[in-house]
């Protein structure tokens, strides 16, 4: 029974870890890595549907696999998966003409991201002082700080803090560029009341840190747009809030990773890169299978470019002789190859089950973050800034502080 008395941040938390948690039998086995799928046993139709379709029909399904037709139970995930992940739109306000050389040296995209962001910031006050966290050269808080106020800007690499402030001189804006780990233990120094944070794009640990910090330090607003929910120092997901510290659910560094498995901004040449790299390494995978008369799969490293401008037949020998295997017989390699690409297929259209839960899963993340926000005094928004072609990580999260007696847009008194 949902609890109607929480928030309904927490009811949706709730409903998405029923729903991730009832079907991790779907979402966790890899199909790149595993021949045979368990639940293909349990879903037979769907899974020789699935592995009857072509690599071109992968790929078109494959950034909204919600949409596509296929045999239940995919129908019935598809609309649960829509319907629990949805987030509300977050009001959007007209930026101010800002001066062109802004965006000079910000490639095309970064912008329109940098801009998306800044245009759904809207807090009940004011923010008086940004401070800009992993700001790399400080696009994001410069854009914020050119109607005057001021910009602190935190980066680890040395570069990009010099060209950062270089950059700031030159268009004459108020900022200070610190180069700081913000990890280290000194990091808290840099973050007083009066700052809006602000992070676009800061992985893993990088924006975790900076919600344990901002609430420590008394900030009013934060905005953060989180990315690579992998990049964390320990070996399985911790939860940041009560809530989320009380479910079932046990994430490791992998199934961080599906939130992070939609491809959008790769090109043509890019993909049909990756494609071959893909295509080939499960044609090796059937070798490697044969050769140690084991059907397992084996980890191989990631390879330099080049690799991939060998023959195939070479490529797999040289893998071979890498992971050191037993020598290889006569092949057919054509034939092996060919295998390859007809796995690649397979395993793009069995993986449009496990990308039902790719956002679910990401929503889940987001909400304990927003949780823990709210645990910690902030009234907190949530919700889409911008289309996900532009970026898949295209969630903020809002926090506000109100002062007590305020009354919000909700018409709430705190
Ligand atoms: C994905 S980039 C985002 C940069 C910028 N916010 C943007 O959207 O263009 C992440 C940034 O975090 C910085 N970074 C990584 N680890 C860091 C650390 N421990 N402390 C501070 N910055 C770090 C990187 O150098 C990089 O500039």
């Amino acid at each position: 029974m949902p609890d109607s008395s929480a928030s309904p941040l927490a009811q949706q938390f709730a409903a998405l870890d029923v729903f991730i948690s009832e079907h991790q039998a779907l979402w966790r086995p890899r199909p790149f890595t595993e021949r045979q799928l368990a639940w293909e046993r349990e879903h037979p139709e769907l899974a020789s549907w699935l592995r009857s379709r072509s690599l071109e029909q992968a790929e078109a399904a494959h950034n909204h696999p919600e949409q596509l037709q296929a045999p239940e139970p995919f129908a019935r995930l598809a609309r649960q998966s829509s319907a629990l992940s949805r987030l509300p739109s977050l009001p959007q306000h007209p930026l101010p003409d800002s001066p062109p050389r802004l965006s000079v040296d910000v490639p095309g995209r970064k912008w329109q991201q940098i801009q998306a962001f800044a245009s759904h910031l809207s807090f009940a006050q004011q923010p008086q002082h940004w401070l800009d966290w992993c700001a790399g050269k400080g696009h994001l808080g410069r854009l914020l700080a050119s109607d005057g106020r001021q910009l602190t800007c935190l980066e680890w690499d040395p570069q990009l803090v010099a060209s950062g402030r270089q950059l700031s001189q030159r268009v004459g804006i108020n900022a200070r560029h610190y180069q700081q780990d913000v990890l280290a233990a000194d990091a808290a120094q840099h973050l007083h009341s009066e700052h809006c944070p602000v992070a676009l794009h800061a992985c893993g640990d990088l924006h975790v840190q900076l919600l344990k910090l901002a609430s420590q330090a008394g900030c009013q607003q934060l905005a953060i747009a989180p990315c690579c929910y992998n990049r964390i120092h320990t070996s399985h997901y911790q939860a940041m809030s009560q809530t989320a510290k009380a479910s079932n659910l046990q994430l490791s560094l992998e199934d961080l990773r599906l939130p992070l498995s939609e491809t959008v901004t790769a090109g043509a040449r890019v993909r049909r890169q990756r494609d071959q790299s893909m295509a080939w390494r499960l044609g090796f995978d059937l070798l490697q299978r044969e050769l140690r008369q084991c059907n397992e799969y084996l980890p191989t490293p990631s390879l330099p470019g080049d690799w991939l401008h060998k023959s195939f037949a070479q490529f797999c020998l040289d893998l071979a002789a890498l992971k050191q295997l037993p020598a290889v017989t006569t092949q057919d390699w054509p034939a092996l190859e060919a295998k390859g690409w007809q796995r690649l297929a397979e395993v793009r259209n069995l993986e449009l089950l496990r990308n039902l839960f790719r956002r679910p899963l990401e929503v889940w993340l987001l909400l304990d973050r927003a949780l823990y926000l709210e645990e910690q005094g902030y009234r907190v928004r949530l919700g889409e800034f911008c289309a996900s072609s532009l970026t898949p990580r295209n969630v903020l999260l809002l926090g506000e502080r109100l002062p007590t007696g305020a009354v919000d847009n909700s018409g709430d008194i705190h």
